[in-house]
């Protein structure tokens, strides 16, 4: 990948409608249930991002065809529930954790061998955490030390069903154990401590598996060892091994993760009116809108429907003054990638937001926490740094406009969410801010410098840096 320094000049208002590209968790998981259906099924609006594209091409390895018409739209054929084949060459999962923790759910319980790696940033991400429990269905894994990529599946022929409950709040590691269960015979059970992302349940039983959600009732969390302790949102979720799923047609909603960008560029500058069409509202998607809102947020979810059973809006975002809050914890798993953008509204807010319970940032494609405190300091934003939570004093007060300063030379460290994210606090600062590298924006948002152009930024190649000097680093104003 080439390495892209871009360069996001301050800007006015926002205004326009664009289409922003499909939900990439929904895209994997479409093509990945497709490709485990018997009969053909039809996936409109597919992220067509770098990481999904890895797991297209993962399947195909695996023996599914998959093929994208001149129409946009991606066909695949699937092999049914426990039908892959081993793979030939390594499966490579690129910048993609979700990608890699589903498909070896998937793989542990097919009876193949195969190896799996991704790039610098995925493999140095953890992958005990599906590792552990995938490995009491019977199946094998064999990984470089710490867990990392990367590593060898030896799936098993005979796979015993999972109960698990999840230490943490993880819709990958929940999805992964579902996965598995699919080739599995008996009940699959995931007890989680609080809702994640359901994108997986949703779709499982829009293929036609027989899976059911219930918050655990206290009565049976005494009785019952392994539901010991939970909490009063805690939920099980169970699966009906080898089911025979069905291929189906189905419209991915744009990403409200991607959404995110445009909505927090247009929020932060006074006069902006923007609009996105159909994006996901699964309200366990859905905390950044409702801390924004809370903030002070003009966001108004307009036309509200359903795409094959998750539910979409066109959001209509309009410049409001923003007001710094503290942001509930427990909503943290609703809006958990979405905190670098947060930290960024935060700058231009006024007072403090103050963001807990984020120990799970460090471990996402870079350490988030860390590096959107360098980041933010780096543009002359007041930011404090804890073990797991990051406060953030805004500039709605101190400046004319709310104007953070800017102004910094910004590291992402391989992280799409952190390029962009700077790239939105340079179009609301009140000077220019680069980031070293914005190729991996390519991941989850093709075209997003183009798209937030349209709509009024100003993001661009950065200058070539002086002769002599090596570019970006890390440096403030
Ligand atoms: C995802 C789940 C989340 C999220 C990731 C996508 C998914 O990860 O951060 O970007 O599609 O299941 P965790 O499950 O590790 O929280």
């Amino acid at each position: 990948m080439t390495v892209t320094p871009l360069t996001a000049h301050p800007c006015e208002a926002l205004s326009g409608q664009v289409t922003l590209p499909g939900d990439k968790s929904i895209s994997h998981r479409a093509l990945m249930l497709s490709a485990v259906a018997v009969g053909p099924s039809q996936i409109s609006g597919l992220l067509e991002g770098e990481d999904v594209l890895c797991t297209a091409n993962a399947l195909r390895g695996l023996g599914a065809e998959i093929q994208r018409g001149e129409d946009g739209i991606w066909r695949v054929w699937g092999r049914g529930v426990g039908g892959l084949a081993e793979p030939e060459d390594v499966l490579d999962m690129g910048n993609s954790g979700t990608a890699a923790r589903l498909l070896l759910g998937l793989l542990a319980s097919h009876d193949l061998t195969a190896v799996m790696t991704g790039d610098a940033s995925l493999r140095s991400r953890p992958m005990a955490r599906v590792i552990r429990p995938l490995s009491d269905t019977g199946a094998q894994f064999l990984s470089r030390a710490r867990d990392r990529l990367p590593l060898a599946v030896n799936g098993t022929a005979e796979p015993m069903p999972l109960r698990y409950r999840l230490p943490v709040a993880s819709a990958q590691v929940k999805s992964a154990i579902l996965l598995a269960g699919l080739s599995t015979p008996g009940v699959t059970e995931v007890i989680e401590p609080s809702p994640s992302r359901d994108h997986s349940e949703i779709m499982l039983a829009h293929f036609g598996a027989q899976i059911d959600c219930a918050v655990i009732d206290p009565g049976e969390s005494q009785a019952d060892e392994a539901l010991k302790g939970v909490g009063p949102t805690a939920r099980r979720i169970r699966l009906i091994g080898q089911p025979e799923l069905t291929g189906r047609d189905l419209q991915v909603p744009a990403d409200p993760s991607s959404a995110a960008f445009p909505m927090v560029a247009a929020l932060t500058r006074p006069g902006s009116d923007v609009l996105l069409p159909a994006v996901g509202i699964n309200p366990l998607r859905c905390g950044l809108i409702a801390t924004l809102q809370e903030m002070g947020g003009d966001i108004s979810l307009e036309n509200q429907r359903d795409f094959a059973g998750e539910p979409v809006a066109d959001l209509r975002v309009k410049g409001s003054r923003l007001q710094g809050i503290e942001v509930p914890a427990e909503r943290v798993p609703a809006m958990i990638d979405e905190f670098p953008v947060l930290a960024v509204a935060a700058a231009a807010a006024s007072g403090t937001t103050v963001m807990r319970g984020l120990a799970e940032l460090r471990v996402k494609e870079s350490d988030r926490l860390a590096v959107m405190a360098r980041g933010l300091a780096a543009c002359g934003v007041e930011v404090e740094e804890g073990q797991d939570s990051l406060t953030v004093t805004g500039a709605g007060n101190q400046t004319a406009g709310g104007r953070p300063r800017g102004g910094g030379q910004v590291q992402t460290h391989l992280d799409h969410r952190i390029a962009m994210s700077f790239l939105v606090l340079g179009s609301i600062a009140d000077q220019a801010v680069t980031v070293d590298d914005g190729a991996p924006i390519e991941t989850s948002f093709p075209g997003f410098g183009d798209l937030m152009n349209r709509l009024g930024a100003r993001i661009e190649p950065a200058p070539d840096p002086a002769p002599g000097t090596s570019g970006p680093a890390e440096t403030a104003a």
